[in-house]
């Protein structure tokens, strides 16, 4: 295969990249030899740090075709018409892991979309799960600690994590779809992904709906068995980057259908008189019998990054990245998100990172953002201030005739504990298992648990009692299996 001409990173030929330019055949080496220390220079500096959270992950690009018409409920331009196309990228990711960690590891799986609108992109940065651990942001490095290492052993610690876990109830929905056989996926593209959180829709009249944002995969879901999945963590650690690769590859491009539930605030306030439950609490699915699944579209992954670290590890993605016809909700966690993904990138990646081509929108950009390390973008010749009378309405904001969010409350702390129910769809969900789904669910709780404290122990199984008296029987059956005395 004929090479390129090598050349310094100035663009000058190089003139020999195997020899040091050496005082005699023996050395020392001379410190003219500019390519030598330039090659050795950009070597220490090849990494960037990884991901605080989800650092290991596999990316791909691919488009969104329309199917069905959400144009009552958005006018976000991308929805504008059946059998429109818009370009995505899409991230998948382990949550706790470091960037060299095993694909297999029982963990949520991240599933992190961008749709490059013409309107700008819009990121829905979600999961493979419809639920969260924690309904309220200021818990959220504490509940990562305890996924990472302990501070002194430098080792992963059950004992933590149900430390953490046992003292926060409104875990138990996702724990137990953690430790179900859905925990260990079989690569990327036999699983589903989920906006999660309740975002918002505003219409051409300007009315606001809620909506959930569901990826159903059409390769049908596979998971690993628990056995399988500790297998492969040592004989193939890359299973899914690996697996979503080839399959791209070779032209098998991995599809999702795209749904979504939407409500009408009036629907949502209803809802919630009636179960008790409130929409915006990451911690609760919306069950289907109350809010049908519309279909909206086709996700299709068909094209590989050309570069692992431009591409996928640069990428940057935020929640608070929404077009014009979308919105937020007051769910709690989702706020605390919108803060923290750019500034997260700020460290991670650069002041600059959106001008970065996989960050970069794809419709023209203009903002009087100026200057910073390696600005790429950087206006031009453009005025770089706005002003209220001297340029028109659009360098102030094109305005995107939302209605008002009318929002009510006095200022303060509100603890939720003990007033809101964290146990109900947590028991659903349990109740819904085949018998043997209920053994796996029990077998793979049990192998972490048999090694925690008692007082820990304890109290995560009133946990497990609490949402279902057979959940807290299975556990301990599962547990004694194992040696581990409990009442
Ligand atoms: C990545 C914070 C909750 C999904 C990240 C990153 C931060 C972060 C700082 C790294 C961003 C980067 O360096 O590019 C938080 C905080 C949360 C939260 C503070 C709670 C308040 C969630 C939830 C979900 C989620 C609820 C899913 C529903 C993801 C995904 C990524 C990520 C998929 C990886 C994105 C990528 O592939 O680049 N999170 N997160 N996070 N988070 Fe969260």
């Amino acid at each position: 295969m004929s090479q390129p001409l090598l050349t310094t990173a100035s663009g000058i030929p190089v003139d020999d990249n195997q020899n040091s330019l050496s005082a005699g055949p023996r050395g020392p080496l001379l410190l003219q030899d500019f390519h030598l220390i330039e090659k050795l220079q950009h070597f220490n500096r090849e990494r960037i740090p990884e991901r605080v959270v989800h650092a290991k992950g596999s990316g791909a690009y691919g488009s969104f075709t329309v199917t069905g018409d959400l144009r009552p409920f958005t006018k976000a331009k991308l929805f504008s018409e059946i059998g429109k196309t818009t370009p995505v990228f899409l991230r998948f990711s382990t949550v706790g892991g470091e960037k060299g960690s095993a694909d297999t590891e029982r963990d949520p799986r991240g599933f992190a979309l961008r749709f490059y609108t013409e309107e700008g992109n819009w990121d829905l940065v979600g999961n493979n799960t419809p639920v969260f651990f924690i309904k309220d942001p200021i818990k959220f490095p504490d509940f990562i600690h305890t996924q990472k290492r302990d501070p002194q052993t430098n080792l992963k610690s059950a004992n933590m994590m149900f430390d953490f876990w046992s003292n926060a109830p409104e875990s138990l929905h996702q724990v137990t779809i953690l430790f179900s056989s859905r925990g260990t996926p079989d690569g990327y593209r036999h699983m589903d992904g989920f906006g999660s959180h309740t975002y918002s829709l505003v219409n051409a009249a300007g009315e606001r709906f809620y909506v959930k944002w569901h990826f159903k995969t059409r390769q049908g879901i596979r998971n690993l068995s628990a056995t399988d999945a500790v297998r492969l963590a040592g004989s193939d650690p890359d299973h899914a980057q690996r697996d979503l690769f080839d399959a791209i590859a070779r032209k098998d491009f991995p599809q999702w259908d795209v749904k979504v539930q939407v409500a009408s605030s009036q629907q949502l306030a209803d809802w919630e008189q009636r179960t008790g439950w409130n929409p915006f609490d990451l911690t609760k699915v919306w069950p289907h019998g109350d809010f049908p699944m519309l279909p909206v579209g086709v996700l299709e992954l068909n094209r590989n990054p050309d570069n692992y670290h431009a591409e996928v590890e640069q990428a940057a993605f935020s929640p608070a990245n929404v077009v014009p016809g979308m919105g937020y909700s007051p769910d709690k966690m989702l706020q605390g998100r919108l803060f923290a993904y750019h500034d997260a990138q700020l460290y991670r990646v650069g002041t600059n990172h959106q001008h970065l081509p996989v960050n970069a929108p794809r419709c023209p950009f203009h903002n009087q953002q100026r200057d910073g390390a390696m600005a790429i973008a950087n206006g031009g010749a453009a005025r770089n201030y706005a002003t209220v009378d001297s340029v028109g309405r659009g360098a102030l904001g094109m305005g995107h005739g939302e209605t008002e969010l009318p929002i009510t409350g006095d200022a303060g702390r509100y603890d939720f504990r003990g007033h809101e129910d964290d146990y109900t769809q947590a028991g659903n969900l349990f109740r819904l298992m085949t018998q043997q789904e209920k053994q796996n669910l029990c077998d793979n709780l049990a192998g972490p648990l048999s090694g925690v404290d008692e007082d820990i122990l304890q109290r995560q199984l009133r946990q497990f009692d609490k949402a279902d008296p057979d959940y807290g029987r299975g556990v301990r059956a599962s547990l004694k299996a194992l040696g581990r005395n409990v009442d």
